[in-house]
Formats: structure tokens, sequence, C-alpha cells
């Protein structure tokens, strides 16, 4: 049945005739060089893929060269074998990098997937294999690809005990309990659908991190998760508590500077590397809500993040220290505070430390304009953390695909550090020149049947994958192969599909939080609206956010007000101050304004957020209609998965906006535009 489980590798039968025996022809005499785990891998994946796309099994051989259609290896291989000096170009592609297309040899035409190294070819093969599904493998033209940023990280959220931080689609598929004993034949299907997407580094725990992963016991276990996923090209990283000196190593400190502190992380390190010998190295949460950090000592963030990389360093390892902090003592603008933090120490941190930089500075949010780190630090490390999981976005029952939001970060313009500068160029190294570059998404997987809850939560982590690899792709192709992959190649399913789940974060931001509007959802489970929220600690109120008075709405971060704009580059600074200039999408982020103030459609600040409100509304029962309308073009259970959740989706649209619409209505006190459906 259809339940979701293969992800986008369910590998249908081909359905295109000349397709098939163009790919026929290919499986049935393959070429296949080298004998590393990975090699097995990617003989695996062809296994599976062969079988199920056309029935039977590929044919491997290195006995008749006269019987190969397709060559599999690495560069290497291939010069060594057939003395083929012909695609040197690859050479220039990295260790990650995949060249295919048609090779003419002794006059013969053969079909050739060549890395430099065999991840490169386990690439380039799943490229291949999705060219097939996605019907546009073209034999006659050439293809190679490399990937843009060096680490492609998810960042699992799981805890020990199996639950999942802001997880949503059951508990952490990490069975703890049952490791080193037991390989959940999960973990594999996990690592493929990763190497499929070019991700290659994971973090398996929670962020909010217990001491007790780093000890013995547990490292075994995640020895064996590491070991499962070294030939797919993913490399394992641990998230390190900054107490645990304290906790498993029975010191009285964790003060970084510490003798018996160093000597501590020195020897765990060490340790841990005896079990994984590429661990990848530590991600930490310091000194950021209640965590422990190097501020107990009266230490900076380099201060503490050096004295892991130190440890790290002599085995390769690095240290990805998060720069989403603000502490207990509130500044006027949690907004302001990691820059607050981090600009004092740019040049400071070590090689190996990189900085994990949230794509906006408060949490996540439906919309955020841009983290001002990025472009503000010269000489430090920065890569990005995106949220997979849906945490603010209506968790597991809506549909938001994701991807257009995070293009949007991507290409902001930062100005910084050179006047066309974008984010994408600081994360990939292009124009901030750092080496060592990170796109980290937190995960939204768990043990449900379908992985991620919702079927197009799917689609999330697809897409967070593919603009890891590249961050200049674009969410519309990336949803058009998603869909084709998932659903087949039904045009009306796929210009139907593309259609909602293109609309579908734009609507989200509408019904939950148009023109900037933020954190206004419902405390601590963050589900749903609760503008009211107030008490207790500021910032984590939403009063604070979007700051409603009998005059008008919004956060005055401008220099009248918290001056966080003032953490952005000039050219962004001066434009944006001004309301009139300001993009509206972030209008009621950086300011407070007067109900009556006149939007560029020249309606008042008021009808405005009513039609943004009720344009959600209307939007997400488009999405609804439109899938109903495929029924019978999918299978019905996952027809009947989606539609469902859909209606939920549709009710909760409704539901914020009659809460939001009726809650600043008591400040406003003026009627809703007439032309909306009133909230009651
Ligand atoms: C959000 C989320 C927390 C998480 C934190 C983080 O605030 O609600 O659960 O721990 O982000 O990124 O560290």
């Amino acid at each position: 049945s259809k339940d979701g489980y293969e992800l986008w590798l369910d590998y249908p039968r081909i359905e295109s005739s000349a397709l098939k025996t163009e790919v026929e022809t290919l499986f049935s005499g393959i070429y296949f060089f080298g004998q590393e785990p990975t090699q097995e891998v990617i003989r695996k994946e062809l296994q599976i893929a062969g079988n199920k796309m056309l029935g039977k099994d590929p044919v491997f051989t290195q006995e008749r060269l006269d019987r190969t259609r397709l060559w599999l290896g690495t560069r290497e291989e291939l010069a060594q074998v057939l003395g083929l000096e012909t695609q040197m170009k690859i050479r220039n592609l990295g260790p990650e990098g995949y060249w295919r297309g048609s090779i003419d040899f002794q006059g013969k035409s053969y079909y050739a997937i060549i890395g430099n190294q065999p991840v490169g070819i386990l690439y380039g093969v799943f490229d291949w294999l999705k060219s097939i599904q996605t019907e546009t493998f073209d034999p006659k033209s050439e293809k190679s690809d490399a990937p843009k940023v060096k680490l492609r990280m998810l960042n699992h959220w799981d805890n020990l005990d199996r639950t999942v931080e802001r997880g949503y689609a059951g508990f952490s598929i990490w069975d703890w309990h049952k490791l080193p004993g037991y390989i959940d034949p999960r973990y594999i299907d996990y690592a493929r659908a990763n190497a499929s997407l070019g991700i290659n580094a994971v973090s398996l725990t929670n962020v909010n991190a217990n001491a007790r992963i780093l000890t013995t016991d547990f490292m075994k276990k995640a020895k064996v998760l590491a070991d499962l996923f070294r030939p797919y090209g993913i490399k394992v990283f641990l998230t390190a508590r900054f107490s645990a000196p304290m906790e498993i190593g029975g010191l009285k400190t964790a003060d970084p500077l510490d003798p018996d502190v160093i000597a501590f992380w020195k020897k765990k390190t060490e340790e841990m590397y005896s079990f994984i010998p590429d661990f990848g190295g530590f991600l930490v949460k310091a000194n950021s809500e209640g965590q422990p950090g190097p501020h107990e000592y009266g230490r900076n963030h380099a201060e503490g993040a050096n004295m892991l990389a130190d440890a790290l360093a002599p085995y390769g390892g690095i240290v990805i220290w998060r720069a989403f902090v603000y502490s207990h003592e509130i500044d006027e603008d949690r907004h302001k505070q990691a820059n607050l933090e981090f600009e004092p120490l740019d040049g400071k941190f070590r090689d190996n430390v990189i900085i994990q930089v949230k794509n906006g500075a408060i949490d996540f949010m439906p919309r955020e304009p841009f983290h001002p780190l990025f472009g503000a630090v010269k000489n430090t490390n920065l890569g990005m953390e995106f949220q997979i999981t849906q945490e603010y976005l209506g968790q597991a029952t809506q549909l938001v695909y994701l991807a257009p939001m995070w293009e949007e970060t991507l290409r902001s313009k930062t100005y910084r550090p050179t006047p066309s500068s974008m984010v994408a160029g600081i994360i990939d190294g292009s124009d901030s020149g750092q080496k060592l570059t990170l796109m980290a998404g937190v995960s939204n997987i768990g043990t449900d049947r379908n992985w991620t809850g919702h079927l197009f939560g799917q689609a999330n982590w697809y897409a967070f994958g593919r603009q890891a690899w590249n961050p200049y792709l674009n969410s519309e192709e990336i949803a058009q192969e998603w869909i084709k992959m998932t659903f087949g190649q039904n045009p009306e399913v796929l210009s139907k599909t593309k259609e909602i789940m293109l609309e579908s974060r734009e609507a989200a931001v509408n019904y939950m939080n148009p023109l900037g509007l933020h954190h206004i959802m419902g405390r601590s489970h963050h589900y749903g609206p609760a503008p009211w929220v107030e008490g207790g600690r500021a910032d984590w109120t939403s009063l604070y956010y979007h700051r409603a008075d009998s005059l008008g709405i919004g956060f005055d971060r401008t220099a009248t007000g918290s001056n966080a704009l003032g953490q952005y580059a000039h050219e962004i600074s001066q434009v944006w101050s001004d309301p009139n200039q300001i993009p509206e999408k972030h209008l009621l982020w950086f300011h407070h304004l007067p109900w009556d103030f006149e939007l560029k459609s020249g309606n008042t600040l008021w009808e405005g957020i009513g039609l943004h409100y009720d344009q959600g509304v209307k939007t997400a029962r488009e999405m609804k209609s439109q899938w109903d309308s495929l029924q019978g073009q999918i299978d019905p259970e996952r027809f009947s998965h989606v539609s469902q959740l859909l209606a939920i989706q549709v009710q909760e649209a409704e539901w914020w906006r009659n809460a939001c619409l009726l809650y600043f209505q008591t400040f406003a006190k003026r009627p809703f535009p007439t032309e909306i459906e009133q909230p009651q």
C-alpha cells in the first residue's frame, strides 16, 4: 500500500517505452569498478531500482567489456582499468562531485557515471536514477555537479528517551535501548534517503543536550550508527552539554580554562575517535534558554568553543557553536542578542569552529528578515540553521512547503562583505571566503510510517537537502522534482500539486503572521494563535512582539526604538527605517504604526491586516479544493491522508484569522473591512 514509507525513492515502473528500452539496455551490462563499502551501497541501490523500475536484477560484469553499456567508477579506476584519460574535467569537482554522460571508447559508445571518490559516484547514481524517475534522462547529454556547501547536515532534536523536541512525527528513530546490538533496517533507509539528496552529516541528539550521550555506553551505540552511515557518505556529530565535565566527569567546574576541564574534553574526544575514527565533532547550544555555557565562569563564547575545538583539531573534528543565544538578563530586544554577543568576538574563533545561525534573529517564525549576523562578521565561519520541523508553521497537520521561505532568506541581499553579497554567498563561502561551510536543518523525521507525519513534510526534508547542496536552486524546480518522484508523471497532479505547494507558505504567513507580525502563537507548545499571551518572561509573551495599543501595532526596531535595524548594513537600515520604503512583508517587524497608516494598496493598516488574514484563509480553502479535485488520480491512501489534513488546515487558518482579528480589534476599535468574511 502507498503509505509513504518509500519516500521519493519508490522507483515506480517506467511508463514511457522509449525510456524503458534505454534504461533496460544500460541495466543489462554494468561495468562496475571497485569493492569499497560505498560501491557496495551503489550496487544495492541499483538492485532495488532495477527490480522496481524494470522488474529485474541489473547485470554486473567485469569480464566482458563488450557486454557492458554502463560504467560506474572513480576517475582513477576508469583511467587505470581502461586507460581512459578523457574525463579530466571532473578533477576540479572535488571529493563529492560527479560527471555523467556518454563516453566513446574503441569505437563504441558507453554511458558512464564517474566520481573523484566513491561517494561522488553514489551521488551521480542517485541523480541519474532521479532523471529516470522524472523522465528527464537523456543519454546524449552530459551533466556534472558538485555540492556548494561542505557540510549538509540534519540536526535531530532527539532525546535519549526517544522523545523528540519539536518533533511531530512520532518518536525518535534512534532506538538507543536496543543499540548497539540491534540494527533497525530503518537506519539504512534513512541513510539512503539522505544520500540521495547529498546530506552528508547528521547530529543525532537534541541541542538541549544530555551529557550521557558522551559516556562510553552511548559511544558504543553511536558507533553502530556511524558505521552504518559511513558508506553513504554521512558523518555523525553529537551534541555536547557544556557542563558534561561535572555531570559525567566528576569535576566541580566546567570552566573552559580549567586544566582539568581541558583534560576531560581531550580524553572524551580521544575516546570518541577510538570508536568513530571519522567522528564529525560537537554541536553546542551554550548560554541560551538556560543551557550551561562559558558565561557561568566569566568566559565568552570563543573561549568555550575554542577549548572544544582544540580537543577536536588533532582528529580533524569541528565545533558547531550555535548563535541562538539569549540570556536570563533580557536585552531590551531579543532580536539584538546574537550580534551583541558574537560581533565583538569576530576573528577570535579557531578555524575549526563554525557558528550556526538561525535564518532569522527571533526563532523560525513563518517569515523573518535574514539574521543580521550574516554580513556583520568578517573573520568568523558562519553556517545556516533552518528548521525543517514545522514548529511554528502548523507542525505536522499543515501542508506548508518551506523551500520558498529558505530561498527568500538565501537570496536576501546583505550588502556585506561586498555590495552585491547575499546570504547564500556567505554560507557557501563564495563571498565570505570561508572554507568551512555548513547548512543545517532541524529534522522533521520520526517513527511515523511515512517518516514526517504529514506526507508533504517529506517535501521539506527533500527540499532542504537540495538547497543545502546548492543554495541557488529554485524552489519551484525542487517541488517539481519531488512531486514527480512522489506521485509520478500525471501532468494534472503535477500542476495542481505544485500550485498548492508554492502558495502554501505565503498562505501560512497570511493567516498566521502577516505584514511582519511574529511570535503570537500559543505559549510553549507553539501551536495555534495566542496574541494575548502575557505574563512571565517578557520575551516569551506575545504582547512583547506585537505591542498593539489603542494607537497602533508593531515593534519599533528603528533608531527611535530598539534599533535592531542598526545591526544591518547601512543600505538596508536606511531604506527599512522608512515605513513607506520597507518591503511591507517586514513592516510590523520593524515599525510601530498607527492603525490608519496607509499601505501601498491605499488601505489602512487595520484593513490591510484584515485582508491578509482573510486571504490566508481563502488560499487554504483553495488548496483543499485543488487537492480534492485530484481524487482518483492519486492512490486513495495518500489522497485521503492529505485531504483530511487539509480540512484541518482550513479550520486552523480560520481559527488564526478569527482569533487574531477579534483580539486586535479590541485595540483598534474599528470595523472589519466589509469585503472579508467577518470573524466571529
Ligand atoms: C526554539 C524551540 C526550542 C529549542 C530552541 C533552540 O526556541 O522552541 O525547543 O530548544 O528553539 O533552537 O535551541
